[in-house]
């Protein structure tokens, strides 16, 4: 087993931002190192853990409670604990901070993956945009429901700008700079 310490790195974006994509790239680089990682994908989750869940504000804040509780578990018995779900909400994401940070056996790491909404728009990967521009699906996050952005994120990924090993990059740096991970 390879050197580290449990963490969470909390993933938080718009749809289509890149969050599972960067979060599926550092499993594969966590794994090559032989280190315990977990990934609780949003999309995952929601057919499982969260099966039932709407997109409703309060039904949100149950979705990444249940997502925090679990990764908290995973992060204090040494696992990387990733989570890739929006995480609209800049209150809950908080709350699992502080509750993580309380515990004091593991890092909350926040990560934001932004892109310019214009860009994920244009991408469209899930054709959701536009059906949520259209008015068929309602509560659509940036579009017709709110994102509140970090205000204090360890780390911002321009993922429209840059390439996933250079984000990845930098997320590593950063948990190499705090003694989470093992210097590359
Ligand atoms: S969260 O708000 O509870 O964190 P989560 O990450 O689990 O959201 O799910 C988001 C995914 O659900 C999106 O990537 C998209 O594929 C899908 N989705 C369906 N309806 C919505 C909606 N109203 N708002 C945002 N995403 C939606």
């Amino acid at each position: 087993m390879g050197a580290h310490k449990g963490c969470i790195l909390w993933f938080t974006g718009l749809s289509g931002a890149g969050k599972s994509t960067l979060a599926e790239y550092l499993v594969t680089e966590f794994k090559k190192r032989d280190y315990k990682v977990e990934l609780l994908d949003g999309d995952e989750i929601r057919t499982n853990l969260s099966k039932g869940l709407g997109f409703s504000k309060e039904d949100r804040d149950t979705n990444i409670r249940r997502i925090g509780w679990v990764a908290r578990v995973l992060a204090r018995n040494n696992v990387i604990a990733i989570t890739a779900a929006i995480s609209p909400y800049r209150e809950i994401r908080n709350e699992i901070r502080t509750e993580t940070e309380a515990e004091g056996r593991a890092a909350f790491v926040e990560v934001y993956a932004y892109a310019p909404l214009d860009a994920l728009v244009e991408r469209d990967v899930k054709g959701l945009y536009k059906k949520a521009l259209a008015g068929e699906i309602k509560n659509f996050t940036g579009v017709s429901d709110p994102y509140e952005a970090p205000e204090n994120a360890e780390v911002t990924a321009y993922t429209s700008t840059e390439t996933i090993e250079e984000s990845a990059a930098r997320i590593l740096q950063y948990l190499a700079d705090q003694g989470i991970i093992a210097a590359a």
